[in-house]
């Protein structure tokens, strides 16, 4: 009885369709799974029309002394109001960032066998390749497949990575670096306008972790009835997000959804949990979630970071005072993983679980 029970566990937990496969398969229709209720769907009005007053940003001119500190300002109104901005001259070359999108596109073309090696339903698994958001634990599905690994220090990572396609590695490893360069001097700047010292956590956020998640969202025959993320915010402190086209919405304080322009060359930047409660709440996590169309194959890659896994995490002392009272209780991205791995995305949020008032 045991015996079989154990066969069934590892049945369920490595093999599953992808959307890659569903795609191929040219139906017309999406399984049932992957139809939401219609009050979940997205306005495919809103996918058409992506908005054109969200904040973009750019990163040359903290260079220049006449503009650093009005450049400065607009981060923090950007963090105050939505906590998502857009930068553009943020020093990784555009090469870098289409050379990192191009072999993850490569990668979500390998035969499903090749992939699989790399399947697992165990959220704290280094490299591991799925669909959805969790294959083992979801209720509704979501048009998407990811592969998501590790990436700082990339010389503990690395070679865990997928060594086909062959170039694999050095393309992903370089935007890897290069972005991790960028999400530290963003840190210092966010940190600053809390009034925070820009020193603060220094060492925590130079050994922070740096999740990869590689998402492919091929293109579906019903993009109005589904979603390829559901919404959520992400847990650690920035998430910057390289993507070949449309397909991210965020959500605003009003709770009204905005799709994320394309901009070539442009990275998105959103606030996680993380920074919410070290600001006390004074920052909040965007609410986000991405949209999948029936043209086009969309890639993005999110590199999340976070402070080290098991590092606790709670307000910052200086935040805490008689306007602000402490809102939050101490939580890490350990933690975080294993809520995860407990309760859907949808579910219930882990930042809901630290809240104090
Ligand atoms: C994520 C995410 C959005 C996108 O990977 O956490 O929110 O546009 N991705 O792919
Ligand atoms: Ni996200």
């Amino acid at each position: 009885m045991k015996e079989h029970g154990e066969i069934e566990i590892e049945i369920s937990e490595c093999s599953f369709i992808s959307a890659m496969t569903l795609t191929l398969k040219s139906d017309e229709n999406i399984p049932e799974k992957y139809i939401l209720p219609p009050l979940q769907r997205p306005n495919p009005r809103l996918m058409d029309y992506p908005s054109t007053n969200l904040p973009l940003i750019d990163l040359s001119l903290l260079q220049d002394p006449l503009f650093r500190s009005e450049t400065i300002n607009q981060i923090h109104t950007a963090c105050n109001k939505l906590g998502f901005f857009q930068v553009v001259n943020h020093g990784i070359p555009i090469l870098v960032m289409q050379d990192a999108l191009d072999i993850a596109k490569e990668f979500f073309h390998l035969p499903s066998k090749e992939k699989m090696q790399f399947a697992s339903a165990n959220v704290r698994e280094p490299v591991r390749y799925g669909t959805s958001m969790n294959h083992g634990t979801d209720k509704m599905f979501y048009w998407r497949d990811f592969i998501k690994h590790y990436a700082n220090p990339i010389s503990e990572w690395i070679q865990l990575w997928p060594s086909n396609p062959p170039t694999y590695r050095e393309k992903m490893g370089s935007y890897a670096e290069a972005v991790n360069i960028l999400q530290k001097q963003l840190m210092a700047i966010v940190l600053e306008n809390l009034g925070l010292n820009a020193n603060y956590m220094h060492d925590e956020i130079e050994e922070g972790s740096q999740a990869m998640t590689v998402n492919c969202y091929p293109p579906c025959p019903k993009p109005d009835l589904t979603l390829g993320i559901p919404p959520h915010s992400d847990y650690g402190t920035l998430t910057i997000l390289n993507q070949n086209q449309q397909g991210l919405q965020i959500m605003d304080k009003e709770r009204k959804w905005h799709s994320v322009p394309f901009i070539q060359g442009a990275l998105t930047v959103q606030l996680g949990d993380q920074i919410e409660v070290m600001s006390n709440g004074r920052y909040k996590s965007t609410f986000h979630r991405a949209t999948v169309n029936n043209k086009r194959n969309r890639l993005s890659i999110a590199s999340l970071h976070s402070l080290p896994i098991d590092k606790k995490v709670g307000p910052a002392p200086w935040l805490v005072d008689e306007q602000y009272p402490i809102a939050y209780r101490e939580g890490s991205f350990g933690e975080f993983l294993d809520h995860i791995s407990k309760k859907c995305l949808s579910e219930t949020r882990y930042i809901d679980t630290l809240r104090i008032l």
